[in-house]
């Protein structure tokens, strides 16, 4: 590398006021950032778009279609790391200018990925150890994408060269009105020397003395207790395959802190150039190796990659929903957009899964805009001919023929333009949150309890129900603020300190209903397990003692409610004493037939229920909602027919009500009142028809 480059100064990291449409970054401005502003008042409705691998002579002929379907925006540029930079040092925008000119000329904006997650391979060849290394120690190679370390110094000298000259080139171009940061940051995990060294001093850090961290971690086990820094391992494969859980639930926090730090790296400098450019990243909802909530602080706005076609299990819109409703919790509730947004078929190798009417395109990219998106940009403008993705369907096929899903996006392109004002400055607004805490999570990646454990099925499953009662639902994370709901679900909350405690603690004093569930409070935020009787320090707010319980193998256990109905349950049973708390559920097999399974505790002002175990039978929730709005007040809306899906935004004195029809048969909804079709302005009758594969937009006042 040249000595230029190594002598490379490091960015001062100072944030710089951006300028005030874009309200600034959100680390120094609480404002929170318009996307429709930012996008000249358009409502952000765009493709992802790969000039580079289409003749020249093609552009202009893509942009008037763009153009004729009401695209005002595309997202460029993050695998394009050798041709903006084709020889170390040597920069050539060339033809992403003359791409930006042509689609500027047709109105349309763009946001420049930082190329970061595609290396050139002459990087590689010059310094092969900026590829990351596996748990069993052998060194990725050249090829694919993403395969970099994030603690290797040539590879982060490398990006603040490619960054800072993206900036300084598009600092001044109108067309380009932001940038993201690489590309679905999170992966991989990496074991070399370099990130040994960062874990290494991560863990002095944290821990200040070798004292301190033996005894957080309980390294007396198998006699593990460290006499210097330098002999803490990464979790890296070993004989068991298994690490002690304290310094893996560690490992994960670093990475997430060294994704950060990556992040931020190339946040700064973006800042420092091009101050009046917004920032943003794509993430990817559920995805779990990464706490967003933690990552985004030094984002403007949360963006995120939504394919519908991956969430079969969960028939194919609840599950997109809760992740809408995650990413948009991960920077408090801020509207978001979605960077990549399903337009065809998925496939790499091979296809993955079976097409969709196009019809349904359009219906799940109204999903992301009535769970808060101000914009939605399709993956991709157009299929490749080339690499791993000839099977990925974009909006258009290789042979550019506008199909079924050109035209019904088209549609939605006139649709949504006239819909702006309506959309503009409203909200999600919910009583109801669901807390995830990464902790436990990772924690449950490290030990994961039984076969059939899975964190975000409990997670689907209570906020299924709330949806299927048309209930609005935040995603919250444990550093949050609860006040403003009135039910807070917490699904096997594993990991908790002593703030969460006294945080849970005063939202059910408050008047709060918490619902809590197996395996809560067990483990403190070193991921070692109390000593306390479980749920241990959650014990006096669930009025409850677990002195035995019995992880599921082969057996068939059920729970029956007090009025004599039953239903199935699997994966754990806690086998519950109550102190003070109320029963609602026995379980009805086993040894332990007859003992408490559910139950309820009164606590100050509020409430906190405890399910031991995890039924199968949806119509337990369904049950649970009703007890839950009787106890609150919560408003239920109306049962919603399968596949039919109502979301609300308001705005000040304005609720506009989305009703989305994923079947292929007519379905209606009884939504209570009267009101508006926002897009032909006509009344509606309080039973509002929706045919197949459709989306009604409601008013009301
Ligand atoms: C991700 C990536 C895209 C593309 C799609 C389809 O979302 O961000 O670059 O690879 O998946 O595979």
């Amino acid at each position: 590398m040249r000595a230029w480059r190594k002598t490379w100064v490091a960015v001062v990291s100072v944030f710089i006021l951006a300028s005030p449409l874009l309200g600034g970054p959100q680390s120094s401005s609480p404002r929170p950032f318009n996307l429709i502003r930012w996008n000249h008042g358009k409502f952000i409705f765009g493709v992802d778009y790969y000039p580079e691998a289409w003749p020249e002579s093609q552009w202009e002929k893509d942009a008037e279609m763009m153009q004729a379907a009401g695209i005002n925006f595309v997202r460029m540029g993050e695998f394009d790391w050798v041709k903006m930079e084709p020889e170390e040092g040597h920069f050539d925008f060339s033809w992403l200018d003359r791409a930006l000119k042509i689609l500027s000329a047709h109105g349309i904006h763009a946001v420049l990925g930082t190329p970061t997650a595609a290396p050139p391979a002459w990087l590689y060849a010059e310094y092969p150890d900026i590829a990351a290394v596996n748990a069993e120690g052998i060194r990725y190679r050249f090829g694919s994408r993403r395969n970099y370390c994030l603690n290797n110094p040539h590879f982060l000298q490398a990006t603040r060269q490619i960054v800072t000259a993206l900036a300084e080139h598009y600092k001044n171009n109108p067309a380009v009105i932001g940038f993201q940061i690489d590309n679905e940051l999170g992966n991989p995990y990496c074991f070399n020397r370099y990130c040994l060294a960062a874990f290494q001093n991560w863990c002095r850090n944290k821990y200040k003395t070798l004292d301190a961290l033996n005894r957080a971690w309980g390294t007396v086990f198998w006699g593990q207790t460290y006499t210097a820094w330098s002999q803490i391992p990464l979790p890296w494969n070993t004989l068991f395959g298994v690490h002690n859980p304290s310094l893996a639930l560690d490992y994960d926090r670093f990475f997430n802190d060294s994704t950060k730090s990556y992040l931020e790296l190339q946040a700064r400098i973006l800042r420092r150039i091009a101050p009046n450019k917004a920032i943003t990243t794509n993430e990817m909802g559920l995805f779990d190796a990464i706490d967003y909530s933690k990552l985004n602080t030094a984002l403007d706005f949360v963006a995120w990659d939504n394919y519908p076609m991956f969430d079969q299990n969960h028939s194919n819109y609840f599950g997109p929903a809760l992740a809408h409703d995650l990413m948009r919790g991960s920077k408090n509730n801020q509207n978001f957009m979605v960077m990549e947004e399903e337009a065809g078929l998925p496939g790499w190798t091979m296809f993955w899964g079976h097409q969709a009417p196009a019809a349904l395109y359009r219906v799940w990219a109204y999903q992301a805009v009535a769970h808060g998106a101000d914009g939605v940009c399709f993956f991709r403008w157009r299929t490749s001919t080339y690499g791993t993705e000839q099977y990925w369907q974009g909006v258009l096929d290789q042979d550019s023929y506008p199909n079924a899903r050109y035209r019904i996006i088209a549609r939605m392109g006139k649709e949504i333009q006239r819909l702006t004002p309506v959309l503009e400055g409203s909200h999600v607004v919910s009583k109801v949150a669901l807390l995830v805490s990464p902790d436990s999570r990772w924690a449950f990646h490290i030990q994961p309890l039984t076969k059939g454990f899975n964190y975000n099925r409990q997670l689907y499953r209570y906020y299924d129900a709330f949806r299927r009662r048309a209930v609005n639902v935040d995603v919250v994370f444990p550093q949050d603020n609860f006040s403003a709901y009135k039910v807070l679900v917490a699904p096997s909350l594993f990991v908790v300190n002593a703030e969460l405690v006294r945080k849970l603690t005063q939202f059910v004093r408050g008047g709060g209903l918490l619902i809590l569930t197996y395996r809560s409070g067990v483990k403190d935020s070193h991921n070692v397990y109390t000593t306390l009787t479980l749920p241990g320090r959650l014990a006096p707010l669930v009025g409850i003692a677990i002195h035995n319980y019995d992880p599921e193998t082969t057996q068939q256990q059920k729970i029956v409610m007090s009025n004599g109905t039953s239903y199935p349950a699997d994966v754990w049973f806690d086998i519950l004493t109550p102190t003070s708390a109320r029963v609602l559920a026995t379980y009805g097999e086993d040894f332990y037939a007859g003992k408490p399974a559910v139950t309820i505790n009164r606590y100050g002002r509020g409430a906190v229920i405890y399910v031991g175990t995890e039924p199968r039978s949806s119509r337990f929730y369904s049950g649970l909602v009703q007890l839950v709005a009787r106890r609150t007040g919560l408003a239920l809306g109306p049962k919603l027919p399968n596949g039919v899906e109502m979301a609300t935004r308001q705005k000040a004195g304005e609720k506009i009500i989305f009703l989305l029809n994923y079947t292929s048969q007519p379905q209606s909804v009884d939504v209570g009142a009267v009101t508006r079709n926002a897009l032909t302005g006509q009344a509606e009758n309080e039973s509002v028809p929706i045919p197949p594969y459709d989306v009604r937009v409601l008013t009301r006042r």
